[in-house]
């Protein structure tokens, strides 16, 4: 059977217009702008408008992805979509950015691993590219979170943002290889015994409601360091790599204090970490692509970097993956 390489052709990314500061949030709730920067790094969040869905934010991301990868939409042949905030229970949110972008060929269908949705989605659809099932492919990821906030808990509304961001993968003849561009590896874990640390109150089958997001931040954040790191040292190992071989790391935007407790406990340098939850809060799905897009249109990624992506989220889930850009 042929053998196909997953390249990333063009990244994308849309944050909505509407921005909630730190200082607008202290008005809603017991908090402040000291707080939240100390604690979680974030100094802003953007949220949908009213009427503006998870599809729109995709949708935009899309078509500058394709954008970037001068291609047309018409020359995909699959959309996997990452969210945990799809516009309707169905149809999948990624048929409606297949019909919005134009593409009426192919196959497009969601994937649900919440904060760890872009890696899932990209281990799926590089496997679809990888069988010659696919030429080219998108991923996208893309979330409203701000629709799920319980806009009265201080703990949680204010750690998350809106947003979308998205990679076109252009299959190439040849094994994956470290030398060539393409994705490299990629490995993915889920335990559900730890539902109850972070999970969404309510849905179709059991309260037919959509229900607020609910998390044990404390817990949570300790498992995120663990289970990221061994999934970095996993992907690594698996590739005969160290840290040291690595260009950057491109992880889910989450929190600064995850990014730092992880850059610590593996020895990574804080400059090759590609940051900026600063700027849009924890978008979930949306985080890598949304943080790897602004890294590569300010030049620091280039083609030929090696690149480390990493997540952790409800389930859990969590992953990392390995890509020659
Ligand atoms: N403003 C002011 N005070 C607050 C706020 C707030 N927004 N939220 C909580 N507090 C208070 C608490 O009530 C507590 O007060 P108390 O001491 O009087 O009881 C105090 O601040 C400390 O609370 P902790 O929960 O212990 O604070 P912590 O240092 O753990 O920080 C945080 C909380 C930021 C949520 C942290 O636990 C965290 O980052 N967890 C990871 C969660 C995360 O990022 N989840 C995203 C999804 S999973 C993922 O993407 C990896």
């Amino acid at each position: 059977m042929s053998r196909f390489r997953s390249v990333i052709a063009g990244v994308g990314s849309y944050l909505p217009e509407k921005i909630l500061t730190n200082a607008d949030l202290a008005e809603m709730v017991d908090t402040t702008d000291e707080w939240i920067k100390k604690r979680t790094g974030i100094k802003k969040r953007h949220i949908a408008a009213e009427g503006e869905t998870t599809s729109m934010l995709a949708t935009h991301a899309a078509k500058r992805a394709l954008e970037a990868a001068g291609m047309e939409a018409g020359e995909l042949d699959l959309i996997v979509l990452a969210t945990a905030t799809p516009d309707l229970t169905f149809p999948a949110t990624a048929t409606m950015v297949q019909r919005e972008i134009g593409m009426y060929r192919g196959f497009a269908f969601d994937i649900n691993a919440v904060c760890s949705g872009f890696l899932y989605a990209l281990s799926v659809a590089d496997s679809f590219v990888a069988r010659g099932q696919a030429r080219n492919a998108m991923v996208i990821g893309a979330e409203t979170f701000s629709r799920i906030l319980d806009w009265s808990d201080r703990t949680t509304c204010v750690l998350f943002g809106d947003g979308a961001g998205a990679v076109v993968l252009r299959g190439e003849p040849g094994a994956p290889g470290m030398a060539e561009r393409g994705i490299v590896h990629t490995h993915l874990r889920s335990d559900g015994r730890y539902q109850d640390l972070l999970y969404v109150d309510g849905g179709p089958s059991t309260t037919k409601t959509v229900g607020h997001l609910r998390m044990d931040g404390h817990k949570v954040f300790r498992h995120a360091i663990t289970n990221i790191s061994g999934a970095i040292a996993r992907v690594l190992v698996d590739s005969g790599l160290n840290e040291s071989d690595i260009d950057w790391f491109v992880p889910h935007q989450a929190n600064e204090r995850i990014l730092e407790g992880i850059s610590k406990k593996l020895g990574l340098p804080k400059k090759k970490v590609i940051s900026t939850v600063a700027e849009h809060g924890n978008t979930s799905a949306a985080s890598i692509p949304l943080a790897l897009d602004v890294a590569v249109k300010d030049g620091r990624i280039k083609q030929g970097d090696l690149v480390l992506f990493e997540a952790l989220g409800g389930g859990f889930t969590w992953g990392a993956a390995l890509v020659r850009m």
